[in-house]
């Protein structure tokens, strides 16, 4: 666990943020960088993001120019809130922008991806390489019975046949659904079962920190309860390095005769017809689901957040584009997982649709050392890295001689992302990795904006450390007080989003009310983001984090709804409450409150039953930092736990501060503050 140190370097990042935005830092580009960027000014940033908010068929027109369209759109966008679409008259197969159109040019033979394994093996997919993987495994899962507007779920680590695999879904119209790698088996059978996928596409297994990760023994757990799977398709990861032990312990892949087909024998026969078809694959409409990707809400149940293909691959191209600058010689490194959005957009369909080649590593950051991210930026070249303020946390406390072995001068631009960035993360990554020459874009985004919808482009536009900037091409952004009145400059309120734009969600998957009440009932016809902000006197926006009940823990979205229903399922759980508590590595640390069935008592062991129980309700990253057990919660009068207050004794008050006048009983409070951890 985290502990707080006097370094000022891990200081918390919102106490930071205030005296860090009255400090008002600003870091330029460099001329050298802005004299080669796409966008080189501040007036050229302003021209363009006016013209993308006045005139924004204009603006789009000539930005998705890059983009194969079947048939051209023929009216930008029409809305009637929260229902929206974009592109209207659009046909497209994505994944024509992602690789057909990069053979006929010198892009063919370029890297696509560089994958590192954690184990050391190096492969690289050019772009004439992943086109025919693509349009093999499309072939196979037409083989498989899939058609265009299936679910197909994808469990798999960061091997270069995820993003294949997405793009094969992509291919022939199905819809994928990515389930992060670390999710249990009951998570994983829960999201199969919601979206209602027929086939999934798993590995053997994936190297993570010297150790296998058994996913198809996973997910085999998880398929014994989705009844409408007829299929698994499973790559070998582990098979092919030929290590089939894992510290001393056997690892198997077991295969169910009849449903599961390894890739590899079934890659070696497709049927004439199906890859006659996945060679020359169907256009679809502009508003054809592309992909669900799972999120944590503030109910128990996950968000299937849908994103569709025109304006999702707009967003993606464009924003890739823009705000990593990119250039033909770049090699580009996002250490995100592909299970996240950022792995969707930022691995996939924004490089890709860009003909960029980008670096995918497969294990943790820490293995076998400290260094292993500087040495793959070493080895490889990596001009672009895009990690999260989580991770920066993390390589300042292993201490600057990791980063300092290797030689970073080919980086040139570093990224930021998941949560807010304290300003001292910032500039010890300025300083310490970028050498004090590269910028940092520090990009605001959800899984339900599709793409980045604020930062500062890096040629264009200063940075202030712990501010994400300025909104992006054709973003409306406000800070708006609770019943939409604007907030004065620096006062805090709900970030929103004022006018719909292409990358937007379009609804929850099954569930239409859902979507309509949690991002469209703050102010009529205006998306509310669920994060609290402010906007300083400069239009640069400071997001504080979540003001629903969504905790953010190392950059992973995590709802305490979610864990409180995982906690009470354990059978000697009478009550639960999640929160939040400020953590200097996490960003936030997972709380939990427990009272227990009677005749249970809270001990060591329970606690590990706990955890153990999260583990497989959830996953191991969504385990608590602390497990405390009380008799009572407390309560207002009419039974409402009082989250707030429990958010102040997690954070180490003896007597919390709130209004307690609808406390049920004032001694509940008392005796939890008293109780040691
Ligand atoms: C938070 C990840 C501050 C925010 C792309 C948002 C950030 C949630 C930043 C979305 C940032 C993400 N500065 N906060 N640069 N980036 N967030 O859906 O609270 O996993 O609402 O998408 O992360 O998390 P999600």
């Amino acid at each position: 666990m985290a502990t707080s140190t006097d370094s000022p370097e891990t200081t918390h990042a919102t106490d930071s943020i205030e005296s860090h935005q009255k400090e008002d830092r600003r870091f330029p580009p460099s001329p050298t960088f802005a004299g080669r960027a796409r966008v080189g000014s501040h007036a050229e940033y302003t021209a363009m993001y006016k013209t993308s908010i006045e005139e924004p068929e204009v603006f789009w027109r000539e930005e998705t120019e890059d983009l194969v369209f079947r048939t051209p759109w023929k009216n930008f966008s029409s809305w009637e809130l929260p229902k929206a679409r974009f592109f209207e008259g659009a046909t497209l197969n994505v994944t024509e922008s992602c690789l057909d159109r990069h053979l006929g040019s010198g892009t063919r033979n370029k890297a696509a991806i560089v994958f590192e394994g954690e184990p050391g093996d190096v492969r690289t997919l050019t772009y004439f390489e992943l086109h025919r993987e693509v349009v093999k495994m499309a072939a196979i899962l037409l083989d498989l019975g899939v058609k265009s507007g299936d679910r197909v779920a994808i469990y798999m680590g960061m091997v270069p046949e995820a993003a294949v695999a997405m793009l094969a879904c992509a291919r022939i119209g199905a819809v994928h659904s990515v389930v992060f790698g670390g999710f249990s088996a009951e998570a994983l059978r829960d999201r199969i079962n919601d979206c209602g996928a027929t086939l999934v596409i798993t590995q053997d297994g994936a190297w993570r920190r010297g150790s296998i990760l058994p996913l198809k023994q996973i997910a085999d757990a998880a398929l014994a309860q989705t009844p409408q799977v007829k299929h698994a398709l499973v790559v070998q990861r582990i098979g092919k390095t030929g290590d089939t032990t894992a510290h001393g312990k056997p690892f198997s892949c077991p295969m169910t005769t009849g449903r599961d087909v390894f890739w590899e024998d079934a890659a070696k026969t497709p049927s004439t017809a199906s890859l006659q078809l996945a060679r020359n694959p169907h256009a679809f409409d502009a508003e054809h689901p592309l992909f669900i990707l799972y999120t944590s809400g503030s109910t128990g149940k996950p968000k299937g957040v849908l994103h569709t293909t025109a304006g999702y691959l707009a967003g993606a191209h464009v924003t890739t584009k823009y705000v990593f600058d990119l250039q033909e010689q770049d090699l580009y490194f996002c250490t995100a997982d592909i299970g996240w959005v950022t792995g969707h957009s930022y691995i996939v369909y924004g490089p890709l649709s860009n003909g960029a080649s980008m670096l995918m590593y497969e294990g943790a950051p820490n293995f076998p050392e400290q260094d292993r991210l500087w040495d793959i930026v070493e080895r490889h070249g990596v001009t672009i890295l895009y990690t999260a303020p989580t991770a920066i946390r993390s390589f300042i406390r292993w201490g600057d001689d990791w980063p300092n072995k290797h030689d970073l001068s080919s980086l040139r631009l570093l990224g930021s992302v998941g949560e807010p960035i304290n300003p001292e993360a910032w500039t010890w990554y300025h300083r310490v990795i970028g050498g004090g020459r590269c910028p940092i874009v520090d990009t605001w985004w959800q899984t339900e904006t599709g793409s980045i919808m604020a930062t500062t482009l890096p040629g264009a536009c200063y940075s202030k450390p712990g501010s994400c900037g300025l909104p992006f091409f054709g973003v409306d952004l406000a800070v708006v007080k609770d019943h939409g009145e604007p907030c004065a400059p620096g006062e805090g309120g709900k970030l929103v989003i004022k006018r719909p734009w292409p990358s937007m969600a379009r609804t929850l998957w099954n569930d239409e009310a859902r979507y309509a009440s949690a991002y469209w009932t703050v102010m009529p016809d205006v998306y509310f983001t669920g994060d609290g902000a402010r906007m300083d006197q400069d239009g640069y926006l400071w997001v504080v984090g979540r003001i629903d009940d969504v905790l953010n823990v190392s950059g992973h979205r995590i709802g305490t709804a979610e864990i409180e229903s995982a906690l009470v399922s354990h059978p000697s759980v009478a009550e639960a409450a999640a929160v939040g508590r400020p953590d200097d590595l996490k960003g936030q640390a997972l709380v939990v409150f427990v009272t227990l069935k009677g005749g249970h008592a809270g001990s060591p062991e329970m606690k590990k039953a706990i955890t153990e129980h999260i583990d497989k309700e959830i996953g191991k990253f969504a385990r608590p930092d602390a497990i405390r057990f009380t008799d009572a919660l407390p309560k207002t009068r009419s039974g409402k736990i009082m989250r707030r207050l429990l958010k102040e004794v997690a954070a180490g008050a003896k007597a919390p501060q709130g209004d307690t006048s609808t406390l049920e009983d004032l001694s509940v409070l008392a005796k939890l503050s008293s109780d040691e951890e």
